[in-house]
């Protein structure tokens, strides 16, 4: 990261002591930094502190005489903001446009020409909550970046998300998304990718599935991000997770699968939906043990002494209700196409019929014979619309060449 005017926001979280470590890094990379603080941030880290950090006293007062212009001043001196921990409270506040201090002040006059990165801090319920879970989704559509938390122990003791990300991956999280700014008409791209297979549940412990292990879709969440795009990956909860710290909601079945992605696509604007999610065709109907009426998914174990039958009720296509789903009607919608043992001519039917039912901008089509996971080979031909345009023969050329034709797309 270039050296930069960071105006550093702290808000009042048990996590402050570790934004310290934030702090002195980036005051000995040779950024400026200029903290904020709120009355409750000062509970919990001394105003020496952050003065003896910084080499600059800590701003907390709005009223303060001789800085009473600080909350319009401060914007226009900074290059980049970033709330490090951001409270529930804070988030709220933010988000409901409400300006009673000198941190909430700033965000009002804040110039979203500039980057505004929130790492949010707090106990599990509080970052689950519908008001916290609907403000960082506000900000977002605004253009904030919420980054990621880690997950662990909590300092209440709890175990679960919230805890507040590594003050080294806060960083290399920022430094990735300012270095490499990836600018179609001055914006970066949002992309939502599905992975990983669906489950089924048959009882309380069995279900059924398929072979997908969600490592395409990692891959590709990987590389958009590392290009400094924002990524979701909406992945199957028991599907390869990345290392990297993409913004990762997960699912469980058909169903579940269904509704977060109509609740993401209805309530952020994505510019780019990459579909690798395996959906299965069908789910269960219902079970017949010895002859009776079961619903599926109860929380029991069926005894395997019982002659079960399981009953399937077909599923619809997700892949072509995701335009419908989304707010962005511009979405460029990137489909997969798996057939097995198929001649060109079947291959070419098959794309066509996908086109045509979901509406997809890009289809990437590939055979079960020309995918080897064992030897890299990842052989597949690309359509724009219904126009082959590329066959490539590995992963990361299939990756970076679905990127060039998105982009054209949106060149569009
Ligand atoms: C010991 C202690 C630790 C706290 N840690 C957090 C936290 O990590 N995240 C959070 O959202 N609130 C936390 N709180 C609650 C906030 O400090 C409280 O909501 C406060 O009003 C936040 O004010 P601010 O958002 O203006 O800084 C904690 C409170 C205490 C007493």
């Amino acid at each position: 990261m270039s050296p930069s005017k960071i105006l550093f926001k702290l808000s009042g979280s048990i996590a402050c002591y570790k934004a310290c470590n934030l702090i002195s890094k980036w005051v000995k990379e040779g950024h400026e930094v200029q903290t904020i603080a709120t009355e409750a941030a000062l509970k919990f880290v001394g105003a020496s502190t952050l003065e003896g950090l910084t080499g600059k006293p800590v701003y907390h007062d709005l009223y303060e005489p001789g800085k009473q212009m600080a909350h319009i001043n401060l914007v226009k001196w900074a290059d980049l903001t970033v709330l490090c921990p951001g409270t529930a409270n804070t988030i709220n506040k933010l988000a409901h446009g409400l300006g009673n201090d000198l941190l909430s002040s700033l965000f009002l006059a804040h110039d979203f020409s500039k980057p505004y990165f929130i790492a949010p801090a707090m106990n599990t319920a509080m970052f689950q909550h519908p008001a916290t879970q609907a403000a960082m989704k506000k900000l977002e559509s605004w253009g904030v970046r919420v980054l990621p938390t880690g997950e662990g122990r909590l300092a209440c003791g709890d175990i679960g998300e919230g805890k507040l990300l590594e003050p080294e991956l806060i960083a290399a999280s920022i430094e990735q998304v300012l270095s490499k700014p990836l600018n179609i008409a001055g914006k970066r791209l949002r992309f939502l990718i599905t992975s990983g297979g669906t489950e089924e549940p048959i009882d309380g412990v069995r279900s059924i599935s398929n072979f997908s292990s969600g490592r395409t879709g990692v891959e590709f969440a990987e590389y958009f991000f590392d290009q400094g795009h924002d990524v979701t990956l909406l992945r199957a909860n028991r599907a390869m997770a990345p290392t990297k710290p993409v913004e990762q909601v997960t699912f469980k079945s058909f169903h579940d699968l269904d509704r977060q992605l109509k609740d993401q696509l209805s309530n952020q604007k994505f510019d780019c939906v990459i579909h690798l999610a395996a959906v299965s065709d069908y789910s269960v109907d219902h079970l017949l043990i010895n002859g009776e009426k079961v619903a599926p998914g109860a929380a029991t174990k069926f005894s395997s002494d019982h002659e079960i039958t399981l009953n399937l009720a077909r599923n619809y296509k997700i892949v072509d209700r995701i335009h419908q789903y989304s707010s962005n009607a511009d979405v460029v919608l990137v489909a997969f196409k798996l057939t097995n043992h198929a001649s060109e001519e079947e291959r070419e039917k098959a794309v066509l019929h996908l086109l045509e039912h979901s509406l997809a901008d890009i289809v990437v089509q590939n055979d079960l014979t020309e995918v080897d996971p064992e030897n890299g080979r990842h052989a597949a031909a690309l359509y724009l619309g219904n126009r082959l345009t590329k066959r490539v023969e590995k992963k990361a050329e299939l990756i970076r060449s679905v990127e060039q034709l998105v982009l054209e797309r949106l060149k569009d």
